[in-house]
């Protein structure tokens, strides 16, 4: 995939027949870009097929129109998933994009039920995905693509990555739906925090004792948020595990100091596959930390992390193969 200059390469796939086009497209002959079908035009299926059967299986599309590109393919990224002929590559960069797309829009407006929705149905196949069949592939190519510095919506979507991996590891215990709501929870476990002041959220130096207080509400309101916006069908436990994102088990975590070991399966998983996403990701007020030394952070601090669970998640980690990266 081009993204480094002026086009961004597409495999032919990833075009959605019978739909008018958003955008021009692009084949490369002889290095040089010539437009193939221009926006405001229908892009027919026998297009589509006639390029194919010519040998071509990249087109391309400005780098401009990236926007519009991935709202165009939201009704087909479950079938581009399934589809064997795209790149696993390709495929988790779309998920990965669009997801954390429709994300950032929530987290703008986090009370928009149409962007909830939206949300909802892009992400919900993916979760299945996922969750399907026994490889961990599909995890494997989206936690392992552009690991990237902080803000809300990747964070959100790779600390949802992570939770199914996990999750998928205690069979017996989770019913798909379980994930599922777990996974929902998982994305948006900091949505809350868009209540909370910028100048305070963004805040670069210390806290004050009021500004601590007021940023250590976040795990309320998101699961105020989430229960506001009720087509996030999130059960109890799931609910217990967003509340309980930043509780550690020696009581020193918030909003109530609660020991995490007395909390849910569900509060566990997320607390510690949201430590090891924060921690693997530039901050600004600190850099990346490599994977193997969260994890011996984790394993060196068994009174806030059950090592039980800890030890569970650094297997899923190898499956993931990112424990030494
Ligand atoms: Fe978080
Ligand atoms: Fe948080």
């Amino acid at each position: 995939m081009n993204t480094q200059n002026k086009y961004w390469e597409l495999h032919t796939s990833c075009l959605v027949a019978d739909k008018v086009l958003p955008f021009d497209i692009y084949i490369w002959l002889q290095g040089k870009p010539i437009l193939w079908r221009g926006k405001s035009t229908e892009l027919l299926q026998k297009d589509i097929g006639r390029l194919i059967e010519s040998g071509v299986n990249r087109v391309a599309i400005s780098i401009r129109d990236k926007e519009k590109y991935l709202e165009y393919l939201e009704p087909i990224t479950q079938k581009l998933i399934l589809d064997d002929k795209v790149p696993p590559e390709y495929k988790a960069y779309i998920v990965r994009e669009s997801t954390s797309k429709v994300l950032s829009k929530l987290f703008k407006e986090p009370t928009n039920a149409r962007t909830a929705k939206r949300l909802e149905s892009l992400v919900f196949p993916i979760i299945d995905l996922l969750m399907s069949g026994s490889s961990m592939a599909p995890l494997k190519f989206l936690i392992g693509s552009g690991r990237m510095a902080f803000s809300y919506a990747p964070h959100g979507a790779r600390t949802c990555y992570y939770t199914i991996a996990f999750a998928r590891s205690y069979a017996n215990y989770f019913t798909e739906d379980k994930i599922r709501q777990l996974a929902m929870g998982a994305l948006l476990h900091d949505v809350g925090q868009m209540l909370v002041k910028p100048a305070i959220r963004e805040k670069k130096g210390k806290f004050t004792d009021k500004e601590r207080s007021e940023m250590e509400k976040h795990p309320v309101h998101s699961v105020n948020i989430i229960k506001r916006g009720n087509i996030f069908v999130c059960n109890e436990a799931t609910m217990v595990a967003v509340k309980s994102h930043h509780e550690l088990g020696d009581k020193s975590g918030y909003p109530l100091g609660l020991p995490l070991f007395e909390l849910p399966l569900e509060a566990n998983i997320l607390a510690i596959a949201h430590t090891f996403e924060s921690y693997t990701v530039q901050r600004v007020h600190r850099n990346a930390a490599k994977s193997y030394d969260v994890i011996k952070y984790l394993l060196d601090n068994p009174g806030k992390y059950h090592p039980k669970f800890v030890k569970r998640f650094v297997k899923v980690l190898a499956e993931l193969e990112v424990y030494s990266s």
